[in-house]
């Protein structure tokens, strides 16, 4: 605790509402939970691109891709997973703080974790959006083989096999990933951006 005290804040002169304006549009978390291979990246990949065509700037941040750096360090263990969204919460902070919508993809799979995120947003600026796509589908797709590995005792601690994965109770949104088509989901995680007045107006 003690070095903290030493540390102040700095205010920066150029206001979020400074570079909201600048991009033409609010800016806010998208934050997408669910099972490994429920679509989360997929679908945010989708929903940045349908962004990018009406001028809106936004961006993925990637469970697959920020294991590669920022969070290096971390496993799969409860505490490991509680410590990796505590700094994708942060990151996605700064993001929001840029004027960029940004789009999280990360299992979180526990409630606890992602409460703690939304907590450091006022409500208007997160939405949580459940990828709900049954087990059953996930394993079938087993788009990376993680699954196979996992019921051969190859991975430990992985979500849905042998690590739990807490459903949201109140999300913002739930888009049936296992059911619907890419293009449905997209039309329904922007509309839901549209709701929220953070797209631009035509
Ligand atoms: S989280 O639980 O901390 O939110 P995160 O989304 O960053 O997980 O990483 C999940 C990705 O890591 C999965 O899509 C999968 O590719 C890979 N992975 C490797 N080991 C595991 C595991 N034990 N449980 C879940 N995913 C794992």
């Amino acid at each position: 605790m003690g070095e903290r005290t030493n540390i102040t804040w700095h205010q920066a002169s150029i206001t979020r509402a400074a570079r909201q304006r600048l991009s033409g549009h609010r800016s806010l978390v998208v934050w997408f939970t669910g099972l490994s291979g429920s679509g989360k990246s997929t679908l945010s990949h989708a929903v940045e691109q349908r962004l990018y065509e009406i001028g809106c700037r936004s961006f993925v941040l990637d469970g697959d891709n920020v294991r590669h750096g920022l969070c290096r360090d971390l496993g799969f263990s409860e505490g490991d997973r509680m410590e990796n969204i505590r700094r994708i919460g942060e990151m996605a902070k700064l993001f929001a703080e840029a004027g960029v919508i940004t789009l999280t993809a990360f299992i979180s799979p526990y409630r606890a974790d992602r409460l703690r995120v939304r907590e450091l947003f006022d409500p208007e600026d997160f939405v949580e959006v459940y990828c709900r796509c049954p087990l059953e589908v996930c394993e079938a797709r087993d788009v990376k083989g993680m699954y196979r590995r996992a019921r051969a005792g190859e991975i430990c601690d992985f979500t849905g096999i042998s690590s739990p994965y807490e459903e949201p109770l109140t999300p913002d949104l739930t888009v049936d990933t296992g059911r619907l088509s890419l293009e449905q989901c997209v039309d329904q995680v922007m509309s839901c951006l549209k709701d929220r007045g953070v797209l631009p107006q035509p």
